[in-house]
């Protein structure tokens, strides 16, 4: 699925939002066998944020959107579409943007979750350009926010490492010119059990034995998603820069979904990018899964990577599988 937009919709604001507790690869030594050196050359990751236990994901879905909304200059009692995609939600229900709707104030706002796992924002950047294009709302805040730490087995050294907690968020409105440009989004559900939380749903619901198993965990066969997710993205950023009929000199910047160092530098030699057109956050901040993206967009405007009139472009993979690329120019 590839088409360029009709009416034009962009990006009007940007909030991110990370917790102020880190924790280091020296910290996670002491939780599992690894070493700094392991975890670095294998990732690039040198340290994650970790919430205060119990803080739900809507706590940091609201802080991002908050400054999001203020940087648009829009009142939270105007917004008339909250999206948060997470595979960390509040509860299975209501949904995350139920209760990030009540915290914000946003009374008028369509509230609803999107499950795309690390694609999960850029699915919602999408969704939403379609409702505003569609003339069902005239504004949308989009939020990817994780507490990725909840669902992580500290026991388990071939994942514990990779992941941690932030938020991401985006308001979306109606734009002269520019705004997204182009996207492409795509799923293969064959794949679901490469990388996965097995209980806690309808097929294996939570029981003493699923909980002892450790079954409400994140389960992964690393090296098969990172095969496909340097094929894939790769693909995805090509797919939709081609529709948006772009070459890699009309890019500023590429915002990868920030998982694993070794995979975006791959994913940059198969775009033929030069390293100083493909954003990094990834060693500060780890897998930060739905929230990976809108952090990095909101990060890179933030350390002026880019201004406005530039072109980024968005692109993710994840569980399900599920990617994504979005082409905008701010
Ligand atoms: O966000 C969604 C997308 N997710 C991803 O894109 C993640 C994709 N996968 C990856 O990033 C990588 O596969 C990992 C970082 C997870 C693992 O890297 P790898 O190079 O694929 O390592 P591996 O799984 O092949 O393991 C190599 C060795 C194994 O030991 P043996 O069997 O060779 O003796 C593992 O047991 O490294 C061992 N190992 C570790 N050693 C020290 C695995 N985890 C660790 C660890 N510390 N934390």
């Amino acid at each position: 699925m590839a088409k360029p937009s009709k009416k034009p919709v962009g990006i009007t604001g940007l909030g991110m939002y990370v917790p102020s507790r880190v924790l280091t690869n020296h910290d996670v030594e002491r939780l599992v066998d690894t070493s700094d050196e392991w975890i670095t050359s294998r990732t690039g990751i040198k340290r994650r944020r970790i919430v205060k236990p119990g803080t739900p994901a809507s706590d940091l879905a609201v802080r991002a959107g908050r400054k999001a909304l203020r940087a648009a200059g829009l009142r939270p009692e105007d917004v008339e579409l909250i999206i948060v995609a997470t595979i960390t939600p509040d509860t299975p229900m209501p949904s995350t943007a139920c209760f990030v709707q009540t915290k914000l104030g946003a009374s008028r706002a369509i509230c609803f979750d999107i499950g795309a796992a690390c694609s999960g924002f850029l699915y919602g950047l999408v969704t939403a350009e379609q409702y505003i294009a569609g003339g069902i709302v005239r504004n949308a805040l989009v939020i990817g926010a994780e507490v990725l730490s909840c669902v992580t087995d500290w026991t388990d050294r071939s994942t514990c490492p990779l992941f941690g907690d932030g938020a991401g968020a985006a308001v979306l409105q109606p734009v002269r010119s520019g705004g997204i440009l182009a996207s492409y989004l795509g799923a293969d559900g064959s794949l679901s059990d490469k990388l996965c939380i097995p209980a806690g749903g309808s097929r294996q619901p939570a029981s003493r034995e699923t909980v002892d198993r450790r079954l409400h965990t994140l389960k992964m066969h690393g090296n098969e998603v990172f095969k496909h997710a340097v094929r894939i993205m790769a693909e995805a950023g090509r797919r939709a820069m081609h529709d948006a009929k772009l070459g890699c000199a009309d890019i500023a910047l590429v915002i990868p979904h920030q998982a694993n160092l070794r995979i975006i530098n791959a994913v940059r030699e198969r775009m033929g990018l030069p390293t100083e057109k493909v954003f990094l956050n990834v060693a500060k901040y780890g897998n930060v899964s739905a929230a990976s993206t809108a952090m990095g967009l909101c990060e890179a405007v933030q350390r002026k990577r880019v201004v406005k009139g530039d072109i980024v472009v968005l692109v993710a993979f994840g569980a399900g599988f599920t990617w994504g690329s979005v082409v905008i120019r701010l």
